[in-house]
C-alpha cells in the first residue's frame, strides 16, 4: 500500500491526531522492514526519493535490544510455536513461566528471587504497586515529578502531571518530588509511606544522573521506615547502561543497590512477544498467601514468549554481551564530548552505557534536531518531560563503524541549523 492511502485509514480508524502530528512536521512516513539496527520506511520523504532507512535509535525505548529480527530470537519463535507452545491457560501451572522465574532469580540482584507475569510495563508497575500497599498495608506512594511508568491506573497516578492530569488522575496518596534531590525525599518518606518508586535514569524526565549516593540513601530510608523500594527498569534494564541493572552498578559501578521490586518490560519481548515482570524479593509473597489469584493477567506470561524471553537473556547475560554495551558506550560517550566541546548549542550530555541524552539550549532547537536527524536517517527523539533533551538508545549489538555514522550525523544535524 502507499504511505499516503495507509495515511487516510489511520486517520479515519485509529488516531487522527496522531496523523495530523506526523503530517504537519513533514514526516509521512509509514514503518516498513526492520532488521538489524534498520528500520526502512515503506517511501521517501519525498516523491521519488529512495525509502527513508534510519538507524533506530528509538528502540521503542529498549524493546529492540537486540536489533529487529535478531536471527536466535526469530528461531526461538518459530520452535516454540512448532514445540506446541502458545499463551497457554492463565489459572493453571507453567513450566515456561516457572523456568523463566527461576532465570530471572540467578540474574537479578541480591535475593529477589520472585516474578510474577504481565504484558506490557504498566501493568507489572501497578502490579508492584498492589504488592507494596498489600504488605505494608499503607496507601502513600512517591515518585518523580517527571516520571513516566505507564498509562495504566497505579502507574499513571505516578507519572508526571502531563499525564493525569488531562485524565482528572490525582490520586491522593501519591506524592511527587523532584528526582535527585535526597532532602526532599527525606522529609517526604514516612512511616506512612507504602513505596517510594524511581526509574534509575528517568527517560522521560530527560535521561538524569541522580548523585552518587541517591540510591543508597533510598534504600536506607526505606529500610528505616519499612517502606518498600521499587526501582523501574523498564529502559534501564537487561544490559542498556552495560550492566544488566541500572540501579546495581549501572549508575555507579560500586553502587549496587537491591531494592525490593524490580519491575521490567520492552527489551523483555526481545522486540516480538510482548511481556514484562514484576520481580520481588519472597516476604512480598504474604499478598498473595490467602488468595494465589488476586492479581491475573489472562495474557501475561504467554509461555511462547516466556520461551522467546529466555533466549534474550541467554544471549544478554553472556559476559561478551556486556562488555560490548560498555566498549560502544564509551565510544560514543567519547564522541558525544567531543561534539559538545564544539558546539555552544550543548549545554549538557549525560548518559550511560548506550543511553544517552543531549541537552540543548531550548526546547524548538530540540524538535528541529530530531526533525534533522530522521530525514538525515537516524531516528531519535526528545525526552517528553524535558524536551530540549533528545534521547538515544541504539540497539545494543550496534558496531563501533554505526556508532562512529550516528555521531557523524549528529555533527551534520547541528551545523544544518547553525
Ligand atoms: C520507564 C518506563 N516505565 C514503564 C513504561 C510503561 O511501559 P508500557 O508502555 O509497556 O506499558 C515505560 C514506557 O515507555 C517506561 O519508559
Amino acid at each position: 500500500m502507499k504511505t499516503s492511502e495507509i495515511f487516510e485509514i489511520y486517520s479515519q480508524h485509529v488516531c487522527k491526531p496522531k496523523a495530523s502530528f506526523f503530517e504537519q512536521l513533514n514526516l509521512k512516513m509509514v514503518q516498513g522492514k526492520r532488521y538489524g539496527i534498520y528500520i526502512e520506511m515503506l517511501e521517501g520523504l519525498r516523491e521519488d526519493d529512495p525509502p527513508l532507512k534510519l538507524i533506530d535509535c528509538h528502540t521503542s525505548g529498549g524493546v529492540k535490544n537486540l536489533g529487529s529480527h535478531h536471527p536466535e530470537i526469530d528461531k526461538a519463535l518459530t520452535d516454540g510455536l512448532k514445540a506446541g507452545l502458545d499463551i497457554g491457560d492463565h489459572h493453571l501451572i507453567s513450566e515456561q513461566r516457572a523456568l523463566l522465574g527461576k532465570e530471572l532469580a540467578t540474574l537479578l540482584p541480591g535475593d529477589i528471587s520472585k516474578t510474577m507475569f504481565s504484558v506490557g510495563g504498566g501493568e507489572a508497575i501497578d502490579l508492584s504497586i498492589k504488592l507494596a500497599r498489600g504488605y505494608t498495608k499503607r496507601s502513600q506512594i512517591i515518585s518523580a515529578d517527571k516520571a513516566y511508568h505507564g498509562v495504566t491506573g497505579f502507574a499513571l497516578g505516578a507519572c508526571s502531571k502531563s499525564f493525569r492530569e488531562p485524565f482528572h488522575w490525582n490520586l491522593t496518596d501519591f506524592k511527587h518530588v523532584p528526582f535527585g534531590n535526597i532532602d526532599i525525599l527525606h522529609k517526604s518518606i514516612t512511616e506512612e509511606t507504602a513505596a517510594v518508586i524511581f526509574e534509575t535514569i528517568p527517560a522521560t524526565g530527560g535521561i538524569l544522573i541522580p548523585e552518587k549516593g541517591y540510591f543508597s540513601e533510598i534504600r536506607e530510608t526505606c529500610n528505616e521506615t519499612g517502606t518498600i523500594m521499587i526501582i523501574d527498569e523498564v529502559q534501564t534494564g537487561l544490559g542498556r547502561t552495560g550492566q544488566l541493572w541500572g540501579i546495581h552498578g549501572g549508575v555507579y559501578p560500586d553502587e549496587k543497590i537491591v531494592p525490593d521490586i524490580i519491575v521490567l518490560a520492552k527489551g523483555m519481548s526481545a522486540g516480538v512477544y510482548p511481556l514484562s515482570t514484576t520481580s520481588y524479593k519472597p516476604f512480598l509473597e504474604e499478598v498473595f498467601e490467602e488468595d494465589p489469584f488476586l492479581h491475573i493477567s489472562t495474557t501475561g506470561g504467554s509461555e511462547l514468549g516466556c520461551f522467546v524471553t529466555r533466549k534474550m537473556l541467554e544471549i544478554i547475560s553472556e559476559p561478551s554481551f556486556l562488555k560490548h554495551v560498555q566498549e560502544m558506550g564509551n565510544l560514543f560517550q567519547k564522541g558525544l564530548l567531543e561534539i559538545k566541546e564544539k558546539s555552544e548549542k550543548i549545554i549538557d550530555v549525560r548518559g550511560r552505557g548506550l543511553m544517552w541524552g543531549i541537552e540543548f539550549e531550548d526546547e524548538l532547537f530540540s524538535l528541529f534536531f530530531t526533525l534533522s536527524m530522521i530525514k538525515n536517517g537516524v531516528f531519535c527523539d526528545y525526552c517528553g518531560n524535558f524536551k530540549q533533551v533528545n534521547k538515544f538508545l541504539p540497539p545494543l549489538i550496534i558496531q563501533p563503524e554505526e556508532i562512529q555514522i550516528i555521531l557523524n550525523k549528529i555533527e551534520e544535524g547541528l551545523s544544518n541549523l547553525g
